[in-house]
């Protein structure tokens, strides 16, 4: 590209964004800057699609109008950065794009600057084609011109924007807590910092600012948020990055439905100025044990609703021996209804069969109602005035399918709630337009850990026992019920949160039911409980997944389209290669050595 000699601006000013002048802007000289989309060649006529963040503009180059001009555009090529003088005019021939917001005017372009040229792409962006995903990564600054990702990115200043404006209108102060820290349970392992100043000691990246939150409420600040990264060395998926933003809040003199309040507030405040859909005023509850037995999930999709219900006494004892089994051994017998499949054909039911596979349930049965008898493998056992009878107590009306299974209540439960959702999925009955918020509260204090065989703490250790249940925190750990909340959308956990302890006592009685000797617990948490006996106001938090909102907002299905420069599965920075090989200078100035 010797040919070419990059012009500097010289002063030159842009008048307008590509995606802003409209039929009444006619007539206006203006100056636009940004990136050649599309050139097409017509003989005397050249039309440039000039492209930046906000959109797109027709520029016309005419020969016979300005013939200097039109030599030097026949240079262009797609992705030239140039910027153009010219005159806003009605188009001579509408264009046919419909969604194009500038496709009532084009510019007559009378001088042309080309600032940089640009060498083959490669990758397109003039389609919405999505190529190869390692491409994209390494050339993630191209991937971020296409409009999409334009909008996502906007989308997510938005949302950030919306929020600090709802927290700055409630009171709350945004503080910065530190990058550099000691670690935090958060049940995560940790990135690790080696200290150079400090031989053979290392900082932890903040899984959250957890207790530093804490220790602000602790200061009296009273109320605090933080858009906040947080880093967690964990195995990827999609809604999940190593390094990823929390809207992280905590409040002073709060218990847990001031939280929920606050929080539907700020969901209504971020909706409102984004994608502005209809949200109810307040939102769905339901306690963590009913959303296990009736959706077999901690964050239950109710954008559909076939409920799990327990079907074991109505189905009773049949001579099939399967089921029979399963009642002898105390286990229980479950279903949920299919709406309008119950005309499924026998391939359809084999691929549902074929979901409860995926999610261990070897045995799944149907009961469908169509042309107004019912039909079933089980027809045999139950006779037709029983199989009918469960159909009417389970809701299973002319046209639908009852499905079934067997097993220990809990798994039983969850495995077919993916059974649900995998029917659901197959049959497109997730609208990604519709938002369903769900709250899900009490959920256990404990869950067991059978790797290290040791209780360990179900949100953090951190979190208030429900003083009902306090009793049961010695003797029947597993059933003590804790002030922990999650907010779930449309089967995503969105936000997660708790009552805090704020009293040594009880602190300690919670490290020590999660194994740590006083030893121990003194050393991790010991300034979070000495802070305790210095006069700490009750409070309780939460934290949203901002990566998460955004993209459930966007309608996209993976939290890396909404990250301007996310991680692959492996963790790696495809545009810059991080994590690199560093020096052996470097690894003795922090006193390493290898040993792989
Ligand atoms: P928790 O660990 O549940 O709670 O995290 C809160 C929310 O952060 C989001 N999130 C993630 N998003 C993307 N990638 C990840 N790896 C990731 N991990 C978590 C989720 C989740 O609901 N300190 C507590 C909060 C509190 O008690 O106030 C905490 O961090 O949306």
């Amino acid at each position: 590209m010797s040919e070419f000699h990059p012009e500097p601006l010289n002063g030159l000013k842009r008048t307008h964004y590509c995606g802003v002048l409209r039929l009444e802007d006619a007539g206006k000289d203006v100056v636009l800057m940004g990136w050649v989309h599309r050139r097409r060649d017509l003989g005397g006529l050249i039309f440039v699609d000039l492209r930046d963040r906000s959109g797109m503009t027709q520029c016309v180059f005419n020969q016979a109008v300005n013939a200097e001009a039109f030599e030097k555009a026949g240079l262009l090529r797609n992705e030239f950065v140039i910027a153009i003088e010219g005159k806003v005019a009605p188009r001579a021939v509408p264009s046919t794009n419909e969604t194009l917001e500038t496709k009532d005017i084009e510019i007559n372009v009378e001088k042309l600057h080309i600032l940089n040229p640009c060498k083959p792409l490669p990758m397109n962006i003039s389609d919405d084609q999505i190529p190869d995903d390692g491409l994209r990564m390494q050339y993630r600054y191209l991937d971020l011109r296409k409009p999409r990702m334009v909008r996502n990115i906007a989308l997510r200043h938005k949302v950030a924007k919306s929020v600090r404006d709802y927290f700055d209108g409630q009171g709350f102060y945004e503080i910065e807590t530190p990058i550099l820290v000691a670690s935090t349970p958060e049940g995560a392992r940790d990135y690790l910092v080696p200290s150079r100043v400090n031989p053979g000691k290392f900082y932890a990246l903040p899984q959250s600012p957890q207790l530093y939150k804490q220790m602000l409420m602790v200061s009296g600040l009273d109320r605090y948020f933080q858009i906040a990264r947080c880093f967690r060395d964990e195995d990827l998926r999609a809604d999940r990055q190593p390094e990823f933003t929390q809207i992280d809040v905590e409040m002073s003199f709060a218990e847990r439905d001031d939280v929920l309040d606050m929080i539907e507030g700020l969901i209504h405040h971020v909706f409102d100025s984004t994608v502005k859909a209809e949200l109810p005023e307040k939102f769905q509850r339901m306690t963590y044990a009913d959303a296990l037995e009736k959706y077999g999930s901690d964050k239950p999709d109710l954008r559909v609703d076939m409920v799990i219900q327990d079907i074991t006494d109505k189905v009773g004892k049949t001579g099939f021996g399967v089921l029979d089994a399963a009642i002898d051994e105390g286990k229980r017998i479950k279903a949920f209804v299919v709406k309008g499949q119950g005309g499924a054909t026998r391939k359809e039911q084999d691929l549902f069969k074929n979901f409860g596979v995926a999610a261990k349930l070897p045995g799944l049965f149907f009961i469908a109602r169509t042309q107004g008898a019912v039909k079933s493998s089980l027809l045999k056992y139950l006779g037709e005035e029983k199989a009918m009878e469960i159909c009417k107590a389970t809701g299973t009306e002319e046209g639908d399918l009852l499905v079934v299974a067997a097993g220990e209540s809990r798994p039983v439960s969850v495995a077919l709630g993916k059974v649900r959702l995998d029917i659901a999925n197959r049959l497109n009955l997730l609208n990604p337009k519709e938002f369903r918020f769900l709250w899900v509260v009490d959920f256990p204090m404990y869950s067991w850990n059978e790797e290290e065989n040791r209780l360990e703490a179900e949100h953090h250790p951190f979190t208030s026992p429900l003083p009902s249940d306090v009793d049961k925190l010695e003797s029947a750990p597993l059933e003590v019920r804790a002030a922990a909340y999650d907010l779930v959308l449309n089967g995503c956990e969105l936000a997660s949160g708790s009552v805090r302890i704020h009293q040594r006592n009880m602190q300690e009685r919670i490290l020590r039911g999660i194994g740590l000797s006083m030893e121990e617990a003194e050393e991790k948490f010991g300034f979070l409980m000495t802070a305790f006996g210095y006069g700490a106001p009750p409070h309780a938090g939460i934290a949203l997944g901002l990566d998460r909102l955004t993209a459930i907002l966007a309608g996209e299905s993976s939290i890396r389209e909404v990250i301007a420069f996310p991680k692959n599965t492996n963790g790696v920075d495809l545009m810059s290669g991080a994590p690199v090989v560093v020096t052996d200078e470097q690894m003795k100035l922090v006193h390493l050595k290898y040993d792989l």
